[in-house]
């Protein structure tokens, strides 16, 4: 049976990593992605009167625009408040802010540098928070992802994902969303850039449950072998500009080029949530080739979030044809 037709809500009233999703609720995000996307015209006054702040510590293009858009396209309304300048929690508590919010808005999406600020918020708002990125996770843009690796391939489960480059808060949400879809992961770091053990560990064990396989090594060519997707990402997050030259050097032979897209599957693609180091973690043939899904990746960040924030804020709305929804929870 059709997940959408019963997924209405998701269980939890936030979504901070994507271990905060079961494999069925990740498989209705999907799908309800591919009905925003087709048909928009079904959900423009789904969120009619809904406000959502988005609250960034760090730069932004494609996570600001496409939460701004979305809720536009939902008939809600998105309010923008620069953090770039300061850290959150630096003026007054998070647990205050979090009071303050919730009597304004209906929604919050947080670009935080620590996690904690996440988690933190999450607590004590009575309102969906959303993790826009943190040092830890980037679930939107994983599930956007696999999203962009559904439309080209169909059944997940037969895709093999090669991840090349820093075991960083994007290669941990990959990692766990392909155990909740039952993929194949396979990441290639240098030595001490692997990814989190709990994390790791958590992908490996949701893994064992669905059929999922995770794999790490140093080898990149043992990780692109036979690989439907090659995914990298730069070398410094935001927050480690200072390691930069540091990194060049270590990552260097890390590099996504024509020479290790042939060892993929002849049919690979390749992923990058941008923004991009031309030149650095991948060259300008392969994020220009007809291989690249990078600006596919970017239009369905807008479809995905749009499916999460009907499915925290909204009142379980869906085309008639999927069936009634339930009212809006309330948190304790
Ligand atoms: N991929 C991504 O999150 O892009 P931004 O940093 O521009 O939001
Ligand atoms: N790993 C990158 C992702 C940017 C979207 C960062 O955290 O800067």
């Amino acid at each position: 049976m059709s997940t959408l037709r019963t997924l209405t809500r998701l269980s939890g009233p936030d979504l901070l990593s994507i271990q905060d999703l079961t494999p069925p609720e990740a498989e209705g995000i999907l799908e309800l992605t591919g009905l925003v996307k087709e048909r928009p015209e079904e959900f423009h006054t789904a969120l009619a009167g809904k406000q959502l702040v988005l609250i960034f510590e760090k730069a932004s293009l494609r996570t600001r625009i496409t939460f701004e858009v979305g809720m536009a396209e939902l008939g809600g309304r998105a309010l923008f408040f620069d953090e770039t300048g300061a850290r959150l929690g630096a003026r007054e508590s998070l647990g205050d802010i979090a009071r303050n919010l919730e009597r304004w808005v209906d929604g919050v999406v947080l670009r935080t540098f620590a996690h904690r600020t996440v988690t933190e918020m999450a607590a004590h708002a009575s309102i969906p928070v959303i993790n826009g990125l943190s040092d830890r996770e980037h679930p939107c843009q994983a599930l956007g992802d696999y999203f962009t690796l559904e439309e080209r391939f169909g059944d997940l489960r037969r895709v093999k994902l090669a991840f090349v480059g820093d075991g960083n808060n994007v290669c941990h949400s990959l990692l766990l969303t392909v155990a909740l879809v039952g993929g194949r992961i396979a990441v290639a770091t240098p030595p001490g850039y692997e990814p989190d053990a709990d994390i790791v560990r958590a992908a490996s064990e949701t893994a064992a449950r669905t059929g999922g396989r995770v794999e790490l090594t140093y080898d990149w060519q043992e990780a692109v072998r036979g690989a439907d997707a090659v995914y990298t990402d730069v070398w410094a997050s935001m927050g480690q500009e200072a390691e930069t030259a540091a990194r060049k050097k270590i990552f260097a032979p890390y590099q996504v080029n024509a020479e290790l897209m042939a060892q993929a599957a002849p049919h690979a693609v390749f992923l990058h949530c941008l923004p991009a180091h031309r030149g650095e973690e991948v060259t300008d043939a392969v994020m220009d080739s007809p291989a690249s899904l990078v600006f596919e990746q970017a239009e369905n960040r807008l479809h995905v979030q749009k499916a999460i924030l009907l499915l925290l804020m909204g009142n379980g709305h869906r085309p008639r044809s999927f069936g009634a929804g339930q009212g809006r929870r309330a948190r304790g």
